[in-house]
């Protein structure tokens, strides 16, 4: 089917965060979503349902999780029961309720970095302890887990997030990796709670490996995912936490309780089930998309005099652009005054990304095209 992928749409004047933020000559290449329509059968059935003149209380429908329940066994290879799930309105609402529902304040909470900006704000303004375990950038621009650094900083810890795959490093953690985390996490009893916003985004082939398949993942592991960054139906603001472990969920969905923290958005609840029933077959052309438009922007990129390894995962891709000499804040205005594009600065991630920016490829190749002509046209005139 023809989902009209190739031919953009028009963002502008949408409340769409993403374009409206930047001035008109701008090309916006940050905030990670979408610039592509979403697959007809979330459009239809939000029509439908807009198209009644009630919009009161709702609930879920027995239809409604066991679409979680098979896209998740479907595509991921996860067994789940509908009282594993829960819902939120993001998934960095499942983050926050993890650190509030399974740590104290001044409990330590470990994140490996660089990373998505709010894996650290909401560990900080609950007033837990971060403790840090720095990824390790290889020559090729490959991240690394420092397994041995985890092995010296998890004990006394409560609680690890992980991000799988990763933002902003683009990995698809292998199954081994990912083992050896949580068996290190059940050494020192911390439990762990991956955030896969990113899973359906394995690129050439992958299959993201989700920590709930794993040996061992019965008990103190859970894993927040959402159709809303896959499908773009980011502003419908709902999310699924997993959480096989029904001491873990408990406390979990008590503290969720306690702050009075609701997911089951009417809408959201209703484009997540259509997504997952009827959007494989356009989240693989889409897939396509973000594949070539991340081995163009590699090539040109490198031809640039910047270094970008490919990412494996996401369809956000992190630039070193360290040669040329600038830190992210700077790059970040460059980009912005002279090229008219902007980008995320690496420092969104933390102080290990200082002369990075980061790159959303989920755009149609002709903007693609256009956007890197600009940075590129920056970059060799600096
Ligand atoms: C790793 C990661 N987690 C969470 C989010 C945001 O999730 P939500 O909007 O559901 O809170 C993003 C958005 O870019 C992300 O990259």
């Amino acid at each position: 089917m023809d989902y009209k992928l190739y031919e953009g749409i028009e963002r502008r004047g949408t409340n769409c965060l993403k374009w409206d933020s930047c001035p008109e000559d701008v090309l916006p290449m940050w905030v990670a979503d979408m610039d592509f329509p979403c697959a007809p059968g979330i459009m239809e059935a939000l029509a439908a349902r807009v198209a009644h003149p009630a919009m009161g209380y709702t609930r879920r429908s027995e239809r409604d999780d066991r679409a979680v329940i098979d896209y998740y066994a479907r595509n991921h290879g996860i067994s789940l029961k509908k009282e594993d799930l829960l819902f939120t309105p993001g998934v960095v609402d499942s983050l926050l309720l993890a650190v509030h529902a399974l740590t104290e304040p001044g409990d330590k909470v470990l994140i490996q970095t660089p990373v998505y900006g709010p894996f650290y704000s909401v560990i900080d303004r609950a007033k837990r302890m971060r403790v840090e375990s720095p990824l390790v950038e290889t020559e090729s621009g490959k991240w690394e887990m420092d397994l041995a650094d985890l092995d010296d900083k998890l004990p006394g810890c409560k609680l690890m997030l992980l991000c799988s795959p990763h933002n902003p490093c683009g990995r698809v953690w292998p199954r081994e990796t990912l083992q050896a985390v949580l068996n290190l996490c059940k050494k020192y009893n911390v439990y762990l709670v991956a955030d896969e916003i990113h899973c359906d985004f394995a690129l050439d082939g992958r299959k993201n490996v989700s920590v709930l398949t794993l040996e061992g993942a019965q008990s103190g592991v859970a894993a927040a995912v959402s159709a809303t960054k896959t499908f773009n139906i980011a502003g419908l603001d709902h999310s699924t936490f997993l959480i096989p472990d029904a001491q873990m969920r408990g406390k979990i969905a008590e503290k969720a309780s306690e702050i009075g923290m609701k997911g089951g958005n009417l809408l959201g609840v209703l484009a997540t089930t259509a997504a997952y029933e009827t959007g494989d077959e356009w989240l693989a052309q889409v897939k396509r998309i973000v594949q070539e438009n991340r081995d163009l922007a590699v090539k040109e990129l490198t031809e640039a005099g910047a270094k970008a390894w490919p990412n494996e995962g996401t369809y956000l891709l992190l630039v070193d652009l360290r040669a040329f000499g600038r830190n992210s804040d700077e790059l970040h205005e460059l980009l912005m005054d002279k090229a008219k594009v902007r980008l995320n600065k690496g420092t969104d991630y933390g102080k290990a990304s200082d002369g990075f920016m980061r790159l959303n490829l989920a755009t149609t190749p002709a903007l693609m095209q256009e956007g890197l002509r600009r940075i590129c046209a920056l970059l060799k005139a600096l």
